[in-house]
């Protein structure tokens, strides 16, 4: 089994990521998801691989000051075309569709982040154009036309467009949003269980000092290092600093 390598993580992930996984990065506001995600988009290109960061709720520029920030010049990896920024138009599922795997494949992309998955589920109940499969499903079913879609149509959907860009073969790392202290690893409840992977993000707070906090809660195809990590953001990243 091939790997893509993502060396931050490394000492957790034991050798990086089953090549073509989807992998979930979940955390409450600020956790760090965008950055870690920004990270394995860069190491990718440090690694010969290229790769494209779609984003469903900011806008490129203010993501290339971002990676700035985290010591990524993305600019110039965009001008040299290792890398891109794309800014998904959420309301359409066809097209979004269509846009990521024309990027994907105009980069010949190794690599993807989709910011976020929970931006994508919250559109997911106002879809008129639904995809094939869906629609098989809609057909087989007593469920009403998508408009006040229901909750388990919501999932459906949401499964669906999962299970299409995972056919495109690119590893990938889906962001997704959590209320602090949520007993689950997404809004939707349901990407949890479609996903190879999840990476989970937290943060404590105690008087002044806040603690940043990485566990691997899933790994479907690789032994990973158990246990919470606590790791600070600094000009080059995510530093991880291992428990014992
Ligand atoms: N260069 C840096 N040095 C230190 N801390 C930083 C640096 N860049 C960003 N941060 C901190 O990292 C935090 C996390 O940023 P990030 O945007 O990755 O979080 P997020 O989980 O994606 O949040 P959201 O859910 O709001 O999108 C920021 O709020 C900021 O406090
Ligand atoms: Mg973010």
């Amino acid at each position: 089994m091939k790997t893509v390598l993502f060396p931050a993580l490394d000492p957790v992930l034991n050798g990086g990521i089953p090549e073509g996984d989807q992998i979930l990065v979940s955390g409450p506001p600020g956790s760090g998801k965008t950055i870690l995600a920004m990270q394995f988009i860069h190491e990718g290109v440090k690694n010969g691989e290229n790769g494209v960061f779609f984003t469903l709720d900011s806008e490129k520029s203010y993501l290339i000051d971002q990676m700035k920030g985290a010591g990524i010049d993305a600019k110039k990896l965009i001008e040299e075309g290792k890398i891109d920024i794309i800014e998904l138009n959420p309301t359409d599922i066809y097209v979004l569709l269509d846009d990521i795997s024309r990027h994907v494949q105009r980069l010949g992309a190794k690599r993807m982040v989709l910011d976020s998955l929970s931006i994508l589920y919250v559109y997911c109940g106002s879809y008129r154009n639904l995809p094939e499969d869906l629609i098989e499903f809609l057909g087989k079913t007593d469920y009403p036309p998508p408009i006040g879609m229901g909750t388990a149509v919501k999932k459906q959907m949401l499964y669906t467009v999962m299970s299409m860009i995972r056919k495109l073969g690119v590893t990938t790392l889906l962001i997704s949003e959590l209320s602090k202290d949520s007993r689950w690893f997404s809004r939707d409840t349901v990407s949890e269980f479609a996903c190879d992977g999840i990476i989970l993000l937290d943060y404590n707070v105690l008087g002044a000092t806040v603690t940043r906090t990485l566990s691997t809660v899933k790994m479907r195809r690789s032994k990973y290092r158990e246990g919470v990590h606590e790791f600070k953001i600094t000009e080059k990243g995510i530093e991880l600093q291992l428990s014992p």
